[in-house]
């Protein structure tokens, strides 16, 4: 009988300090298993007398019982405590900032010529296209600038070697490929990138162009002076905007002006900013085109789209478009 409650002790003992499930097995094992403490107990039965095997058979079975609901306590504790640790583990901080994709956004470029492709369309322009590598005839001989004219040496661009080949140096290209595809009346708009050997703070080698083509019977300067200062008004929202129209030459126009637009008014002294040249469409350029200069006439209109971005925005260096900074683009998202 003291065996068995030395046993009990034991047990006790060891079960409550169990910390794991193969610590725990093995002292099941010691009280339980085949030559157990206990099962050595009911072994020894066989020896008693049938009167004593009563007794000390249901003493060791109460023990026996005991000690299985230790097991049973300790198996509970050990797993809640396993648990308990995944859990502790696992946990998610939930005042942690999440991990976001970066947002992108549009180029201010690419925003503000979005915004004058929609403006424009309002006038009922559509947008056409053109290649940026163009053939010499192109970009000056049909537009009524032969070779060795001096207004050549005002568009210096990069020549392909040995081939009639070159960036070209402005958008006015397009104006003689979409006579040719087109018959009048014609309204587009020819936004794209144009080459010139000139590197500054407001020159780049690549830059943007707009050019403007407006073509159909009666079309004159006058229509040009009101789409172009319509135009500005809603691209700047200022809707009392002067826009001034100088003199000037362009081989491919007749008369040819420069178009400067008010940016400061100090009390009526005005700060003109050239943005562009405009014209009426030379009758020979019509001609080389595909169209009669008898019936038809028109205006035609070049513009810088990175100036228009700058003044847009207030920016005072046009590299800065061209760097991929993300700091100086995210301003713009
Ligand atoms: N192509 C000219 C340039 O890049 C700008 C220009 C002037 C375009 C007059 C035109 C125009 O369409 O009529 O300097």
């Amino acid at each position: 009988m003291s065996d068995l409650k030395t046993i009990l002790q034991e047990a006790t003992g060891a079960l409550t300090e169990v910390m794991t499930m193969s610590d725990l097995e093995q002292t099941k094992a010691r009280f339980l298993g085949k030559s157990g403490s206990l099962t050595e107990q009911l072994k020894a039965l066989g020896k008693l007398s049938p009167e004593e095997k009563k007794t000390a058979g249901a003493a060791i079975n109460e023990v026996k019982q005991q000690v299985e609901a230790l097991i049973n306590d300790a198996k509970n504790r050990i797993l809640n405590a396993e648990l308990e640790a995944k859990l502790a583990a696992e946990a998610i901080d939930v005042t942690l900032p999440g991990r976001t994709s970066g947002l992108g956004g549009l180029h201010p470029v690419t925003r503000c010529l979005e915004r004058i492709e929609a403006l424009f369309a309002t006038m009922g322009f559509a947008v056409a296209d053109g290649p940026e590598i163009e053939t010499d005839y192109y970009c000056f001989t049909a537009l009524n600038t032969p070779p060795n004219h001096p207004a050549r040496s005002m568009q210096d661009t990069f020549y392909v070697l040995n081939s009639e080949n070159l960036l070209r140096s402005h958008t006015s290209p397009v104006q003689i490929r979409y006579m040719e595809a087109h018959q009048p009346p014609l309204r587009i708009i020819c936004p794209g990138r144009v080459y010139r050997c000139d590197h500054d703070a407001t020159h780049s080698p690549m830059f943007h162009q707009i050019e403007g083509l407006w073509i159909d019977e009666g079309i004159s300067l006058a229509d040009l002076k009101g789409t172009l200062t319509q135009f500005f008004r809603a691209f700047f929202e200022r809707d009392d905007m002067q826009i001034r129209f100088r003199p000037s030459f362009f081989p491919f126009v007749e008369p040819g002006v420069e178009v400067d637009i008010e940016w400061e008014n100090k009390g009526g002294k005005i700060k003109w900013l050239e943005i562009g040249g405009a014209g009426v469409v030379h009758p020979q350029v019509l001609r080389n085109g595909g169209i009669d200069p008898e019936k038809y006439s028109g205006f035609a209109f070049g513009m810088g789209l990175d100036r228009l971005t700058m003044l847009k925005y207030g920016v005072n260096d046009l590299r800065l478009f061209f760097e991929n900074d993300i700091k100086f683009l995210a301003q713009f998202r």
